[in-house]
């Protein structure tokens, strides 16, 4: 394999996912097993299953993505993590009911032998949940050190060579962006002072990138999107991405928008609904963490459809998102859209979408890929903000002088193309 410039994945990758009860955790950290083991198809995912093509069109070479990349291997990843309740990883995956049992019982001694390590949790942050397998300590900075020894720990146990961090909890609730994210000194002053700006999964997060490993925020809460923290990941070379892992009805709208703007088709309202009944559905029931999912859920059309470019096309866009909790249907979502439409003279149609989909089946390839894209992009000597991995988030992280790009297909581009450079590669510019 042609590989100048990448680190080679040998030895063991500790995969720590915050919420490790969760029904995405459950779901990737089954399906993985299931997967390694042979007994199921990781389907989703691009770096099991995706092909990258090298060269010339010509040259017909369209290796996979596994083949020449140097990825971990998946039976080279121990599972771990931390949740507020003490039910090992197969009682959690039994209580989520993503998976059948008679899937999760093909490893189940496996699933068994993941026991979630106590969590850093605060109510304020997530009021639909009541932890009881939390950590305690005096300051945000001692609970800060308590999870940095709990990471040492687990490399130490498991003879791990790397590690990566991911986040699968709860949504949290809204936290502006102030003064205490602005720089690394008043975050640090910040946690020791016990600030209520400190959300717990801040604290994971620098504990993660003070112990040098890189970062994935799954969910919109602002973790890692702050100027502390991308100094701080700079500071220590440590690659992070988020927000928010981008799977059903958001997928839909990187997709439907650049298609109406390609064909300059005008856009006057896109009402999103959606039913679900996990407890993702029961914790956003919450005002103030629906604000959070809210804010990362509405910026895609706007950013996608560039208004102030084409005011007559898209300047009075009516967009509305709810997700409402139902309980009888557990992880298999129904998301709604009613988008309306306009054409030639101005003449008005509609596009309706009702996509029946499974959460945390979506979710799963996504942290699959995340977690060994982002191992990748250590070993590759990348830090800070991942914005080649924006394909996976609804609200790509990205600093100050740049802007978030949502167009799925140009995401996509952008991975591929710098998976390309990552191997010493050409880049496609689909002129051949
Ligand atoms: N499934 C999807 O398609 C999708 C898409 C985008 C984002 N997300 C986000 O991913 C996250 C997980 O979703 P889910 O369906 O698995 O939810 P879930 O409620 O099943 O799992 C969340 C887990 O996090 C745990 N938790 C909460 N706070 C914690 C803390 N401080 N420390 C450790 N553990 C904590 C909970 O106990 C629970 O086990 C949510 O934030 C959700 O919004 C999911």
């Amino acid at each position: 394999m042609k590989n100048k410039q990448v680190e080679s994945a040998k030895g063991k990758l500790g995969v720590l996912v915050i919420g490790v009860g969760g029904a995405v955790a459950t779901t990737f950290i089954s399906g993985t097993m299931i997967v390694r083991k042979g007994l199921g198809i990781p389907v989703g995912s691009i770096t099991q299953m995706a092909t990258l093509r090298l060269g010339k069109r010509k040259e017909n070479r369209f290796p996979k993505v596994k083949d020449v990349v140097p990825l971990a291997d998946l039976n080279d990843i121990v599972f771990g993590g931390w949740d507020i309740f003490e039910d090992n990883a197969y009682e959690a995956a039994r209580h989520a009911e993503v998976l059948m049992p008679e899937d999760l019982d093909k490893v189940k001694d496996e699933l068994q032998a993941i026991k979630p390590m106590k969590a850093v949790f605060d109510q304020n942050f997530v009021k639909r949940l009541v932890g009881t397998w939390v950590k305690s300590a005096p300051t945000k900075w001692d609970l800060k050190e308590a999870v940095r020894r709990d990471i040492q720990e687990f490399k130490a146990a498991n003879g791990l060579d790397r590690v990566v961090c991911i986040w699968c909890g709860s949504t949290e609730v809204f936290t502006p962006i102030s003064a205490t994210h602005e720089t690394l000194p008043a975050l640090q002053k910040a946690m020791k002072e016990n600030s209520p700006e400190i959300a717990p999964s801040m604290i994971y997060a620098y504990a993660a990138i003070e112990e040098g490993i890189p970062y994935i925020n799954g969910a919109p809460n602002l973790t890692v999107d702050m100027p502390a923290i991308w100094d701080f990941a700079a500071q220590k070379q440590v690659p992070v991405c988020g927000k928010d892992f981008k799977t059903g009805q958001t997928m839909m709208k990187t997709v439907l928008s650049p298609m109406l703007k390609t064909r300059m088709l005008g856009l006057s309202g896109w009402f999103s609904t959606n039913i679900l009944g996990n407890r993702d559905g029961e914790v956003l029931d919450d005002p103030g963490s629906f604000k959070t999912k809210e804010e990362s859920k509405l910026s895609v059309i706007h950013n996608i459809l560039q208004p102030e470019l084409y005011p007559q096309l898209y300047g009075d866009v009516y967009h509305k998102v709810r997700i409402n909790y139902y309980p009888p249907r557990k992880d298999n979502k129904e998301g709604w859209d009613n988008i309306d439409i306009f054409g030639w003279l101005g003449y008005p149609m509609q596009l309706k979408v009702d996509f029946l989909c499974r959460d945390s089946i979506l979710a799963a390839p996504l942290c699959l890929d995340l977690v060994l894209f982002s191992d990748l992009a250590k070993r590759a000597g990348f830090s800070g903000i991942q914005s080649w991995l924006s394909f996976y988030f609804k609200s790509p992280m990205h600093d100050n002088e740049h802007i978030a790009e949502h167009d799925l297909f140009i995401q996509s581009v952008k991975l591929k193309n710098t998976l390309r450079k990552m191997i010493g590669e050409k880049t496609l510019d689909f002129m051949d």
